[in-house]
């Protein structure tokens, strides 16, 4: 792992790289923020940085700011040395991008630990990055767009943490159930690589026996995440991905697909799924539909209420009527 170290004075250049080296990692220096930059755009690799705050030209804040406003292409973990003080700087910085503070003179102890949740972070958004583009290949198979499957992820999290505070399952909702809903909800139907193309991209009705291979997409989308969860079974968020996938179709009064599992037997997480995914269906415009407008979606969700739908969804669905416009104007079709 490559870091790049930014800072004028020579030695804590030497400190940090004495430290840096030692734990394994590669070392880089550059003494100021254009050369920095310069850095960054040649070496895709390089993905942390720590940089001291003072320094004549750019400085660390500028340099961060910098940073953030280039398409490198890939995030760079931003960590700032400074020998100030005080929370404003540290909200100063928090503000220009940085991921990190670390105050001078540092402990080697704790420099490890910094990089270390820095290293977790961006695993994480590899993670997030990967179910992201998978779902985005089941789609490139489906109409359904990109926008749509943001949407639905931002409308399942406002649902999620709503009822994390005002629903009676408020006790089966906690950061990580949001977190993993949110990450999750794009993989829906991850299933559809498998329908034929006939049935799949067919822009009239489906016949009855179409629309049996059409309902296997819930399936085929569930023994995929399963055979995952097989090699991963602590992996929470696969759970939570395969329950979308076979389950968001299903309907609370038990007349859903595949297996008509009624009420709090479908899983909460499809429950609270498949009112978003419905809701962004009815306002997008498709083949066999125009876009409805809000008001028109918002009755039609009503309507399923207690039939379709969980009453504690619909509720929440209700509370949150301007989140969800919110996010259908910052998440519109490009
Ligand atoms: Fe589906
Ligand atoms: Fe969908």
């Amino acid at each position: 792992m490559n870091v790049l170290v930014v800072d004028d004075e020579i030695l804590s250049v030497e400190l940090l790289k004495q430290a840096l080296t030692t734990m394994g990692y590669q070392v880089s220096v550059r003494e100021n923020g254009s050369e920095a930059l310069a850095y960054l755009r040649d070496h895709g690799d390089c993905r942390i940085m720590i940089t001291d705050w003072e320094m004549p030209d750019i400085d660390g804040l500028e340099l961060t700011r910098r940073v953030r406003q280039e398409s490198l292409g890939h995030y760079v973990y931003i960590i700032m040395v400074t020998s100030r003080g005080g929370t404003a700087n540290v909200v100063e910085g928090l503000e220009a991008g940085a991921d990190d503070f670390m105050s001078k003179p540092f402990h080697p102890a704790e420099l490890e630990v910094r990089l270390r949740s820095g290293l977790r972070l961006m695993a994480l958004e590899a993670s997030n990055m990967t179910i992201f583009a998978l779902a985005k290949l089941a789609e490139s198979r489906d109409p359904e767009t990109g926008a749509h499957l943001e949407r639905v992820r931002g409308y399942s999290r406002a649902l999620a943490a709503h009822m994390a505070s005002n629903s009676p399952c408020r006790h089966e909702i906690d950061a990580t159930f949001i977190e993993n809903i949110y990450l999750t909800a794009p993989l829906h139907d991850i299933g559809k690589v498998a329908i034929p193309d006939h049935v799949l991209l067919k822009p009239g009705r489906l016949t009855d026996a179409e629309f049996e291979i059409m309902k296997r997409h819930t399936t085929e989308g569930a023994a995929t995440l399963n055979s995952v969860l097989e090699v991963a079974p602590h992996a929470s968020f696969l759970k939570v991905a395969r329950d979308i996938a076979l389950c968001h179709h299903e309907r609370y009064d038990g007349t859903g697909y595949p297996r008509g599992l009624k009420g709090t037997d479908i899983p909460l997480s499809a429950r609270i799924f498949s009112v978003a995914d419905v809701y962004d269906a009815l306002i997008s415009k498709r083949v066999y539909k125009s876009a409805f407008s809000h008001d028109v979606a918002k009755s039609l969700i009503m309507e399923g209420d207690g039939t379709q739908f969980d009453s504690q969804v619909v509720a929440a669905f209700l509370a949150l009527e301007t989140t969800f416009q919110t996010i259908v104007k910052t998440q519109a079709e490009p």
